[in-house]
């Protein structure tokens, strides 16, 4: 029977892994993934994680299943790392969701089952996995202006624009920080902007953030997403622990809810758990488990707040040596926007044909709407990369 099928296309940032792989050619650069890399390009496990596996493997004595909403130690945890401290924890609900793309998942079953149909807004650009996962629950998407890619900054006043053109009951997925692909964000004032939007037209705020540490830190990170919190009745939030735990294969995420009240609370999140039976029943323990660990004891997150850190600030001294190396390279102020952007992706603005030939010509793979991340940027190499860069933009 499947001789009706086509191939389905290859994933554009996945596809990638493969070719960089098995490219014999020394001296190659990988710019595509999201995964942070060291100097040495390895992307290794973190300290305090690694300490954390060895604890729950010398302890651990059952793997019998733990629910639904796997381990709500980790639920608990990352609520307080997302919402903060002094966030009313009475109407929020967290469920382990298997990495962030589960929890997006999750959250949009749940939109789904609120709203059969509903229209979700992504940004334009986004990343490319999104309108597929909200698609998959059913959702309606449509976009809205972000990004200027002359400029390399936000197109705000078109963003509220077009946001000001929704229905009401339609949902608004936006970048909690970091935002991927472009690495353009929004700031606070901005934030409380598009929250007066958001209550004007009686839109669903459903905020994804992958990338939470990577940008100014841990809290400022969160800034936006707290501040709609306490501005908006109702909120979504599809968290991941793959980029600042380094947690990947272990697909390690949280889906949010924050209702109008606990009651209300509860019944979405067991409507969203319904969902998760349905979907693949339980989630993954042991990198949950391990996340856990690292968040409540004070020690072993001292030492990962401490690497992750190194992490961020290693990204911020990559994007101005590649910035500076691109002014020296191109004489022109053209890229300078690398260095104000923030988190592990910048959008250099390159054609389809320009990213092909630096891939076939030199060695050098990124996305292909020229995304790059940041952290595989060569320490060492910067001006050779960028002078490859400007040789094909002509
Ligand atoms: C990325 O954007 O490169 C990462 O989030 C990996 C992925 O799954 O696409």
């Amino acid at each position: 029977m499947f001789e009706t099928l086509q191939p389905a296309p290859a994933d554009k940032i996945l596809a990638l892994i493969g070719l960089y792989r098995n490219d014999p050619r020394p001296g190659k650069v990988d710019l595509g993934v999201g995964v942070y890399k060291d100097i040495d390009g390895k992307t290794p496990v973190m300290r305090a994680v690694r300490e954390a596996e060895k604890q729950l493997l010398a302890t651990q004595d059952t793997k019998t299943y733990l629910g639904l909403a796997g381990d709500t130690g980790f639920n608990a945890a990352m609520t307080k790392l997302t919402f903060g401290d002094k966030a009313d924890l009475s109407r929020i609900r967290a469920a382990q969701a298997p990495g962030g793309s589960g929890a997006l998942r999750l959250v949009a079953e749940l939109l789904q089952r609120t709203r059969p149909g509903a229209t979700v807004w992504l940004s334009d650009p986004t990343w490319p996995n999104h309108p597929p996962v909200m698609r998959a629950a059913g959702l309606e998407v449509r976009n809205y202006p972000y990004f200027d890619a002359a400029s390399g900054s936000v197109r705000f006043d078109e963003m509220l624009a077009t946001l000001r053109t929704a229905n009401s009951g339609d949902a608004v997925l936006l970048h909690g920080c970091c935002h991927n692909p472009t690495g353009a964000n929004l700031d606070l004032d901005q934030w409380a902007k598009v929250a007066d939007v958001l209550l004007e037209r009686g839109l669903l705020p459903f905020v994804d953030i992958a990338y939470q540490g990577f940008g100014e830190g841990l809290d400022v990170d969160a800034a936006g997403l707290r501040l709609l919190a306490g501005r908006v009745p109702e909120l979504v939030v599809a968290s991941s622990c793959s980029k600042n735990f380094a947690v990947y294969r272990d697909r390690v995420g949280a889906a949010m809810i924050m209702a109008k009240d606990g009651a209300q609370a509860d019944v979405a999140m067991s409507q969203m758990l319904a969902a998760a039976r349905a979907l693949y029943s339980m989630p993954p323990d042991h990198g949950a488990a391990a996340v856990r660990m690292v968040l409540e004891d004070a020690g072993l997150r001292k030492d990962w707040e401490t690497e992750l850190e190194e992490m961020r600030l290693r990204m911020l001294r990559l994007r101005v040596a590649f910035a500076e190396a691109l002014r020296r390279q191109s004489n022109s102020d053209r890229f300078d926007f690398v260095a104000s952007h923030r988190g592990m992706f910048s959008r250099l603005g390159l054609t389809e044909a320009q990213v092909e030939r630096l891939r076939t010509e030199h060695a050098v793979y990124m996305v292909g709407d020229s995304r790059i991340n940041v952290a595989g940027l060569p320490e060492d190499g910067m001006d050779d990369l960028a002078k490859a860069i400007v040789s094909v933009l002509d």
